[in-house]
Parts: C-alpha cells; structure tokens; sequence
C-alpha cells in the first residue's frame, strides 16, 4: 500500500498537540549504534535522567541493523558515556536504573516486518510501563536512510501516536538536504506522513545557551533594541572557527564542504536571530516567522556577486596549538577520504546584505573554517563612530567606535567595548571593556545543546528547531552560490595553512576600511 494512502498527519493543534510538558514516552532512535548516539543523544538523555528531567516513564528502543540484544546494547550505551561524558556516574544505581529502561530491536532500516515488529513492541510498552501511546521517533541516520525509515513509518502507521490522546514526533538531524531541490524533495517526503508541528529539524547550535541568550539580550533589554538598526550598527560579522581538520569525516565532508556543514544552518541561524524583527510572541511560528523573513529579504546571489561576495579556501599543512603544545597537521587534500585535487571549500566567508527598513546598507559578514588557529563562535555588532567633533578632534587615539561581542563558544557571555577616560591629569581615551560570562555569573555549568533540544521535543515545544519553509530559504540563499563555484575558476588551493585566520583574500570582502573581528580567546 503506498505511503499516500496509508499513512495521513495526526490532526494535532500545534505545537505537537501537548502543552510544553514532559509526559511520559517511547524514545525510538534509529541509527543507534552511530557515532552521535554514542557522542551526544545517549550521553545528553542521562544526564537528563540524572537531573530529574525526563519523563517517568520513559524508555528507549533502539531500531539498527547490527546483531545485539538489550545487554550487550546497554553495556555499548554504558562505554559511551564513560568514553564521552566521564563525569557522570556509569557505576551505581542511577545507571543501572536508565539502563532497564532501553531496549534493542535488530532489524534492517528497509525491513517492513521491522516496522511492524516496532509498532507490537511499542503498545507492548505502552501497556507495561503506560507510555500514554506518546513517541518520539529520532532519525540519526546518514541521510540517504531518511526517506526509508520516514516511508516505513508512515505505512506501519506509525507516525500516529498510540492512543487517541498521545502524540507522535520526529526529529531528523542534520544535513536537511544537500541542495534547495534535494530539501525541497525531502519536506515533500515528509508532509503526506508527518505534519509540520509533528516535525523538529536539528539544528544543534539553536540549543546552544548563548544563541538562545541572543533574543533575551534584544528584547529583554531595553538599551539595545533603540540602537539595533542601520543608523547606529556599522556591520555585523559571525566566525564560527574550528580548529578541527577532518577527524576521519573526510568522505563526508568532501560532498559537503563548510558551506553545507556550518553556514547553510549554524551560522545562518544564528544571523536569523541577530537580524529579527520582534516575533509576536515566543510561539515556535512566531519565532520562525520572523526568522523567514530575514532569509527571504537577503539579497540573492548573482554570478557576480558570488565573484565579489564571497571567498573559499581549502587548508594545506599547517601547524594547530593544543594543549599539549603545536601539532604538525596534513593538508586538507592528504586528508582520510580526500581526493588528492579535491576542490572542497574548508572555509567560507561571505557578504549577506540584508534589504529590510532595518538593515538597509549594514553588511553582514559571515566566515567559517575548518583548521582555523582557534575553536571559537562570535557575533561583533560593530556600532558607527561617533560624530567627529570633542574627542574626536583632541589627540586621543584610543576612541574607536563601540563593539558588542556576542561570545557563544567557548567561555558563553558577552562583552562590550566603550570609551573611558584613562585616570590622569591629561584627556586620554581607552577602550574598555564590560565583560559577561556565564560560567562566573551563573556558577552552574552551561549544558550540551543537545540537552536542551530533546527535552524540547519530548515536552512538544519547537521554538529551537528549523521549520520547513526555513530550511528551504536558507538553500534558497545558498544554492546558487554553490553552483556558481561549480562553474567559475576555482583559487588554486590549498590556499590558507592549517592554523591560520583563512586565505588572504578574505579581507577584499570588507569595504570602508573594515577589517575583521580576529576572536582573542
Ligand atoms: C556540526 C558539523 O554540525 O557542527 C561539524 O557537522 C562541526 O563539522 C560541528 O564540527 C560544530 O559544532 P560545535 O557545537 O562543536 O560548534
């Protein structure tokens, strides 16, 4: 039976049909036996359970491929977390007491029979722990397995919740396409199967506190917002920089480049939410709506934009500082999985221009790489100078115009730079700086953005994931670049040495003597 007929959108209300409240549910993770169950999602739901926030009950059943049963399944759940989270307590009886709770269902991700069985399991859990009929289905995955697993739901039928007053989810992580039309393909796979609201699309830097701290330090104060237009801000500039080369994603990374992997969701996420109007409310639609309507007002890429708006470069061998002291690091194209003329961009850094009432004429810069000299995120608001009359005219050096830094990785918080008399008998400006962190302020230990977004979708609250029409923008947006670097001149790469700020010519893409914000820690 096709999946049209089969299987139709739960008629929830929005927002997943429940109000922002944990209820008791199945947890169902494909691609269990991955790397990001083991890294993030098993590590992020204990800790959870540790502090008292998932539901109870709540169980996990494992759908994957590889021959296991529940023991040898949470003793592999058990190394993970002592391999990823050492911190927490793997020996006692607080894991012994998660542990009871997962399951493992071995079957192949295009096996009906596997859905059926899942579905016999699910109601048999339902019953045994009272689960409400609620479920949660994560799709962590490779990609290319996303249309299987959402088709085989829909026709087993279980993109329904189990009883008349549960609800039923999915959360698909990242990448959501590959292109506009391979996102376009898979939101058109989904809308027969899933409903928009049953839907939360990964994007994990959205569950990262200071991105999150970026609304609250808009509107939540009132100095800012006065001064958050084109008549006081200069440019606004986001570096999301690793020092991370491939960690043997090579082959991964080859089809994706940083464009795809960092800036079609985590960077533009992040300007979205900087470049917002006021939403009407913190509703997950209202949110999204307005984040839309950035992406839609920036200005399209032309071929010729492409040449003057953007630059890519490609890592050769380099040197990166750890810890223990610099490390010698292979070029991009001696990469695991690298083709030795490999064209992949491993940094990217472009020039969006924003063309609303409030943004008319700022530029809003955006770089991001791989093999960068520092692991680090930051927004710079950089406000206009001060008219040129007092200290301006007086020999005092340090004045320079007001910058806001938004730290989001590492050490969250934010800083501020304004002018200050330095103390003496003679006028003397320096630049200060009043500075936030969250760690000093708040004494608790800032999370993992993945906790933040599960419990986000176990309690039906989709405020921090990408709605559709979202993500279809931001390829929108993106996608004629992409295709324009197929076409033009590639720069002869490797371009910029491991463990430096990128390629040269990444600063022709700043006009009027700007230069960009070089991120300190
Ligand atoms: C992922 C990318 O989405 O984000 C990785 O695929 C990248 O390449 C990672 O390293 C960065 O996330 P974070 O939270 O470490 O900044």
């Amino acid at each position: 039976m096709s999946v049209e007929t089969m299987a139709r959108p739960v008629p929830l209300p929005q927002n997943g049909g429940a109000p922002a409240s944990v209820t008791p549910c199945a947890f169902v993770l494909f691609g269990a036996t991955g790397d990001l169950t083991r890294r993030k999602i098993v590590p992020a739901l204990f800790d959870l359970d540790l502090q008292g926030l998932l539901p109870d009950p709540f169980v996990i059943i494992a759908f994957a491929r590889r021959d296991k049963d529940d023991t040898t399944f949470r003793e592999d759940l058990r190394a993970a977390v002592r391999e990823f989270a050492p911190q927490l307590p793997t020996d006692g009886p607080e894991w012994q007491e998660f542990a009871r709770h997962v399951f493992y269902l071995r079957s192949n991700l295009d096996d009906p029979e596997g859905y059926r069985r899942l579905a016999q399991r699910l109601q048999e859990l339902d019953r045994t722990f009272g689960l409400g009929g609620n479920r949660l289905f994560y799709l962590a995955t490779p990609p290319d397995n996303f249309d299987e697993v959402i088709t085989h739901l829909g026709v087993a039928g279980l993109n329904r919740p189990g009883s008349e007053q549960g609800w039923a989810r999915l959360i698909i992580e990242k990448p959501f396409g590959y292109d506009l039309n391979s996102a376009r393909q898979l939101n058109a796979l989904l809308a027969p199967v899933f409903a928009e609201h049953q839907v939360y699309r990964i994007d994990h830097y959205l569950g990262k506190e200071a991105v999150q701290n970026i609304l609250v330090l808009r509107f939540a104060n009132q100095i800012f917002e006065p001064l958050w237009n084109q008549k006081y801000i200069d440019n606004v500039q986001i570096t999301v920089a690793e020092t991370l080369g491939m960690e043997g994603r090579g082959a991964y990374f080859e089809k994706s480049g940083i464009t795809r992997d960092i800036v079609q969701n985590h960077a533009l996420q992040v300007l979205t939410l900087v470049a917002m109007e006021p939403p009407v409310s913190l509703a997950a639609d209202h949110v999204r709506d307005e984040k839309v309507k950035v992406l839609k007002s920036i200005r399209p890429f032309t071929l010729e934009d492409v040449a003057q708006k953007t630059v890519r470069g490609q890592y050769g061998p380099g040197f990166i500082e750890t810890p223990e002291g610099t490390r010698t690091v292979p070029g991009y194209r001696e990469e695991q999985g690298v083709d030795p003329l490999s064209s992949t961009e491993t940094f990217a850094a472009f020039r969006f221009d924003i063309q609303n009432w409030r943004w008319a004429g700022v530029p809003f810069y955006v770089q991001a790489g791989k093999r960068l000299p520092k692991r680090v995120t930051e927004v710079q608001i950089q406000f206009k100078a001060v008219p040129e009359v007092l200290f301006a005219r007086l020999d005092c050096t340090g004045l320079r115009p007001n910058r806001l830094i938004i730290r989001i990785q590492p050490d969250e918080g934010a800083w501020i730079e304004i002018a200050s008399k330095v103390p003496g008998p003679q006028l003397s400006i320096e630049m200060v700086r009043m500075d936030f962190r969250y760690g000093s302020t708040f004494n608790t230990p800032v999370r993992d953005a993945y906790q933040r977004l599960l419990l986000d979708a176990i309690r039906g609250d989709a405020s921090l994931f990408a709605r559709g029409d979202e993500v279809e923008a931001a390829w929108e947006l993106l996608t004629p670049v992409l295709d324009a670097w197929q076409n033009l001149t590639c720069p002869i790469f490797p371009n910029y040495p491991a463990g430096t700020w990128g390629p040269p010519a990444v600063n022709s893409l700043l006009s009027g003597g700007r230069v960009w914000h070089i991120p300190q820690r």
